[in-house]
């Protein structure tokens, strides 16, 4: 299958483009304003104790800068990074080495902290509240225990669901950061930012159409504006115009809501298998063919977002909006959902 174009997940990391695209301090960090007003607050506290940063935990969906997070409080703090992901240290042997060659105030980076195992999680616990490692030597009755001691260290961990958090791990966390969609304002900046270094003509209304269509999601409007570039280059003088970039997302998709093929196949199902709900995550997956996971990460909140669906005990029920939005007529039912089913 062809990669979605506006997919907020990469697969095996970030393009050069982005990688160059990616802000390096946090007063180049585009929107976000609380967090970036907490962690100036805490680093800057932090230096002046001559100390590392306390634990971070960054949640929210993908694309929404939770990497960038990470390498900008190193770049802040002066400190050197090490970055892995959960599903990548597989056993202790990993982690343990991991940990014992870090420098003194660090930044250690565990993307996908969710998906680590439990015995390395049990592992982190020590690590992160005490800087010390307690290693098993030998087996049986002979076996003996030694604690090493650890550097100062920060822990950056990065999950798209703090859910799926043990609270052990959760607690642990001194500075915990859920990140949101963007709003349009925010995302025009980033899209001028990027089309300014990338050297591509925009005019402010078509990176007002583009920062409207991209999911709320930094990333999604980096990819979009390289492909609504092309566009522009093929179809017009090279500019990005608002009709341009309309005339560009429509190609690819991306209808005027910022939807795409796959958030209205989803709700396509809710509203015309099960009549707009209540529907089983599991039954929606299992009818578009795609992964659960991805759809409670990445299609599900920004849906929610949006006001086109709500997540209900009984399953999730699609909004009068949606049944608008997809040029179908809104059942009554649907209507006393959208007035009685909240929560
Ligand atoms: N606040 C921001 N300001 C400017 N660009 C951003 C911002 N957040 C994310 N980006 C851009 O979006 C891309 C994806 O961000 P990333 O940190 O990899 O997201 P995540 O780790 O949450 O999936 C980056 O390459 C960066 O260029
Ligand atoms: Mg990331």
């Amino acid at each position: 299958m062809d990669e979605r174009i506006v997919d907020p997940v990469t697969a095996g990391g970030e393009s050069p483009i982005d990688l160059s695209l990616r802000p390096k301090r946090l007063a180049d960090f585009i929107g976000q304003s609380a967090i970036v007003a907490n962690l100036r607050t805490f680093i800057s506290a932090a230096r002046s104790r001559g100390e590392p940063l306390d634990h971070v935990l960054l949640s929210g969906p993908p694309g929404l800068g939770k990497t960038t997070l990470a390498h900008i409080v190193a770049n802040e703090m002066g400190a050197g990074i090490r970055t892995t992901s959960g599903p990548a240290i597989e056993r202790k042997g990993d982690i343990a080495a991991i940990l014992t060659g870090l420098a003194p105030g660090d930044v250690l980076f565990i993307d996908e902290i969710h998906r680590l195992s439990r015995v390395v999680e049990e592992l982190l616990y020590s690590a992160m509240e005490d800087f010390a490692l307690d290693i098993i030597l030998g087996q049986g009755p002979s076996a003996k225990s030694i604690r090493l001691t650890l550097p100062r260290f920060t822990l950056v961990g990065a999950t798209t669901r703090t859910g799926l958090l043990t609270s052990p791990l959760r607690d642990r966390f001194g500075v915990p950061f859920r990140l949101e969609y963007y709003g349009t304002a925010d995302l025009e900046e980033v899209i001028r930012r990027s089309a300014a270094s990338l050297s591509i003509p925009i005019a402010p209304e078509g990176a007002r159409e583009i920062a409207r269509r991209s999911r709320g999601t930094p990333r999604v409007a980096n990819r979009l504006l390289r492909r609504v570039r092309d566009f522009a280059q093929v179809k017009g003088d090279g500019t990005i115009s608002r009709e341009i970039a309309d005339h560009a997302l429509l190609q690819m998709e991306v209808d005027r809501e910022g939807l795409d093929v796959m958030d209205r196949k989803i709700l396509r199902v809710i509203l015309e298998k099960f009549q707009g709900g209540p529907v089983g995550v599991e039954t929606i997956s299992a009818s578009v063919s795609e992964e659960r996971d991805t759809i409670e990460d990445v299609y599900e909140p920004f849906l929610i977002q949006q006001g086109f669906l709500k997540r209900t005990p009984r399953g999730r029920v699609a909004t009068p909006a949606a049944w608008k939005h997809l040029g179908l007529t809104v059942p009554k039912t649907a209507l006393q959902e959208g007035l009685f089913g909240e929560g």
